[in-house]
């Protein structure tokens, strides 16, 4: 079992910072590659032709063991889901009277991406949205969203875990369904990936999408994704001479290619090779994977399960264990809760979470411990006589 991490972080001593679902905070050895990284071009003749494309390969590396994919061409460097999703929106076969299929409440990159799809070749968007009813919300979540999908369905796109309350979605129900009605699987697993285990070996989806500076904890504008055989044909959207075959001779980039290289590659942002963020970000994800999301997710399962008990008696509604994760979970307040009082007794007490509507959203990782969730608990009961 994972022990607490803090000393790898340099988190103030006095914060309790619960939100890594907004961003991690950064890694010590993160942050030391990234400065020497600001070095590597006081003297650009130790970047070598051939360090572009060792660079990119070491992030896809890191990534592809991360996710379960053996060849790391299969996966593209992106600055953000946004883009990430763009090279899908841009390759779908939908036709007009065709639909899209959301779970409802999607972070917007996740939405606006479809909404323009939709708009543009007149498809339907079907966003599904959650049960009022509390009981088996998650459950009911998921049948919805299965039954939304029929024929004409040809993009169903989640994430792992919502992104504001953590409700699990059922991969693999949605990939089997997916398949029965041919559409294509997009998963947005930026709130999710590093820190609950994910296999696409086990999914088989068409595209994942991951910002780099969540539960990757990497640095802000760099993210990963991986694009399966069905888009292994499609245009990309923008045109980078890295992606294109034999540009790794420096020499010949004038005979103009018309193929790209191998897998996913053609789907990489310009400038992948970023010799600042690209490293931080492989180093990172190595450091997670070291770590193993299935025990950061036990880490925080061990750490706030135990106080959830007190949460409910206070009046907050919470998800039930087993249909959501336990690095993100929402807090519902109770119709008496004013979230003005709640949110300045946290500030007071420098409790980092976010609030998402009517909900409080606490996402832990390895730098948090016990006194962090006891603060927590604390500050709620003061406030919520
Ligand atoms: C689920 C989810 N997807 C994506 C993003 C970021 O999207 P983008 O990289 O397009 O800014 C966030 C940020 O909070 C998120 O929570």
């Amino acid at each position: 079992m994972l022990s607490c991490q803090k000393e790898l972080f340099n988190l103030p001593d006095d914060t309790h910072y619960l939100n890594c679902a907004y961003m991690s905070p950064m890694l010590k050895s993160v942050a030391h590659v990234g400065n020497v990284a600001i070095h590597g071009k006081d003297d650009p003749t130790t970047i070598k032709p051939d360090d572009f494309f060792q660079n990119t390969k070491r992030l896809r590396e890191a990534f592809a063991t991360l996710i379960g994919v053996e060849d790391e061409r299969q996966c593209a460097i992106v600055p953000s889901v946004s883009y990430g999703l763009a090279n899908v929106a841009k390759n779908l076969k939908g036709r007009k009277g065709d639909n899209i299929v959301l779970a409802g409440e999607q972070f917007p990159s996740n939405v606006y991406a479809w909404m323009a799809l939709a708009e543009e070749h007149q498809l339907e968007l079907r966003l599904v949205e959650p049960p009022v009813e509390f009981k088996d919300r998650g459950q009911k979540w998921n049948e919805r969203i299965l039954d939304q999908m029929d024929e004409y369905t040809c993009l169903v796109s989640t994430g792992h875990v919502h992104w504001a309350d953590g409700t699990l979605f059922d991969l693999k129900a949605i990939r089997k369904r997916s398949r029965e009605v041919d559409a294509l699987m997009v998963i947005d697993g930026t709130q999710s990936i590093g820190a609950l285990p994910f296999d696409v070996a086990d999914i088989q989806p068409d595209a994942v999408v991951v910002a780099g500076y969540k539960w990757l904890m990497g640095p802000y504008a760099l993210g990963v994704a991986y694009y399966g055989p069905r888009l292994a044909d499609g245009q990309p959207i923008e045109n980078n001479w890295m992606n294109r075959l034999n540009s790794e001779n420096f020499g010949g980039l004038v005979n103009y290619q018309t193929a790209y290289q191998d897998g996913a590659i053609r789907y990489e942002m310009g400038e992948s090779a970023n010799f600042i963020l690209s490293p931080m970000l492989t180093h990172a994800i190595e450091q997670v994977q070291a770590w193993g999301p299935q025990n950061i997710q036990q880490y925080c399962a061990d750490l706030s399960l135990p106080f959830i008990p007190q949460l409910q008696a206070m009046g907050f509604q919470i998800e039930q264990d087993t249909s959501r994760a336990h690095h993100l979970f929402g807090l519902r307040l109770p119709e008496h809760a004013s979230m003005d009082v709640i949110q300045e007794a946290l500030r007071e007490r420098k409790i980092f979470v976010s609030v998402r509507g009517n909900s409080i959203r606490v996402a832990p990782h390895l730098y948090n411990d016990r006194k962090d969730f006891e603060a927590l608990v604390d500050c709620f009961g003061k406030v919520m006589r």
